[in-house]
């Protein structure tokens, strides 16, 4: 079967393959694979800047983003040939640690963590990939075109369960939500905050093209210019871009009793001052909570999952601004345009 395989730390390695199809184990779903997304995380890899193949070998198959349809099941698996399915990028350590021994390995603490595709297990974009039932979550068969995007769904889906937990610590309920960076994670962010029935304003750094029209779609406040300005003052603050100039401004410019939530990195290594006031005057004195967050768990994806089945699919739909056939891979890396989500179609060939 053919995979898309990247030797780590060697840019510019990225190729089409040749790799054994997987025998599935006796307790094992057997998958095809019908799309895969491509996020920052894959540029990192394939620029060689990030992950590491299985141990004792040299490739590392990259995709973590995925959508397959199970070949087949064993028999009491609660999965039967045809299945929608996408497969869960963590899986826990194997020490464990107290969070990953309870299914919360999104929270390891010991970093012995592996991701498919991304750190010591091969990823989804191969023809065929065996999983254990356990690790694969059922996907509405009405979300076939859109179904890839439940991982980045599931990482917001984390944020905002620990933004909800977070704002129990007060009477007061969050209302206003800036999502910073309109990106897919940021636009999927933006959807939940909605779904929530909050007030979302989208920032971004460009002004036309389809990042604007998504959110008016979505029902979203665009902004793009000075955050400092930014109205409504934010409640909650969801940061998409890891750029750090925009993190300091998310910090000063959350309502009282505020959370921000950074869910972005950024691969440049930008150095920026933090003015002692900030953190005195407007985290201290306003009670206000920042915390970083990656990964998801089970529970996410569930919540990911039904958020995607309450969703417009012609939005979903929209966001996916390119589908390019396995054949053509090489075109789905290839930065720039009003990309938002590229998606590598399997079905396509
Ligand atoms: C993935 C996460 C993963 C993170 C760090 C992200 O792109 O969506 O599942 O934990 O990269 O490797």
């Amino acid at each position: 079967m053919r995979a898309l395989a990247v030797v780590p730390h060697q840019p510019g390695s990225l190729a089409l393959t040749e790799f054994n199809a997987p025998v599935p184990g006796e307790n094992q779903l057997l998958a095809r694979t019908l799309a895969i997304g491509v996020c920052g995380t894959d540029h990192e890899i394939i620029d060689g800047k990030y992950g590491e193949a299985p141990e004792g070998t040299e490739h590392l198959i990259i995709g973590h983003e995925s959508l397959a349809e199970v070949v087949s099941a064993p028999t009491g698996s609660g999965f039967s040939a045809g299945d929608l399915i996408v497969g869960i990028v963590r899986r826990p350590d194997p020490v464990p640690c107290p969070n990953c021994a309870a299914g919360e390995w999104d929270m390891c603490r010991n970093g012995l963590y592996t991701e498919h595709g991304i750190k010591g297990a091969q990823g989804y974009a191969a023809e065929y990939f065996a999983i254990d039932p356990g690790y694969a979550v059922k996907v509405d068969r009405g979300l076939r075109d859109t179904g890839v995007l439940l991982e980045p769904t599931s990482i917001v889906a984390k944020a905002w369960d620990h933004i909800e937990r977070i704002a129990t610590r007060a009477i007061w309920k969050p209302r206003t939500v800036l999502v910073t960076g309109a990106g897919p994670v940021g636009l999927l962010a933006a959807m939940m905050g909605l779904q929530r029935g909050l007030d979302v304003t989208l920032f971004d750094r460009v002004d036309t093209g389809i990042k604007p029209k998504l959110a008016e779609r979505l029902g979203a406040r665009y902004r793009v210019g000075d955050l400092a300005r930014i109205d409504p003052r934010p409640d909650v603050v969801i940061e998409c871009t890891g750029a750090p100039s925009i993190v300091i401004a998310a910090l000063e410019i959350t309502s009282p009793v505020g959370i921000v939530c950074l869910a972005g990195i950024s691969s440049g290594q930008r150095t920026v001052q933090i003015d002692g006031d900030v953190l005195g005057r407007t985290m201290v004195l306003e009670n206000d909570v920042v915390f970083g967050t990656v990964n998801a768990n089970r529970r996410h994806y569930a919540m990911a999952a039904d958020a995607l089945a309450a969703a417009d699919q012609g939005w979903l739909r929209m966001m996916i601004t390119r589908r390019v056939p396995l054949s053509s891979w090489a075109e789905a890396f290839k930065r720039g345009g009003d990309d938002v989500k590229i998606v590598i179609d399997f079905a396509m060939g």
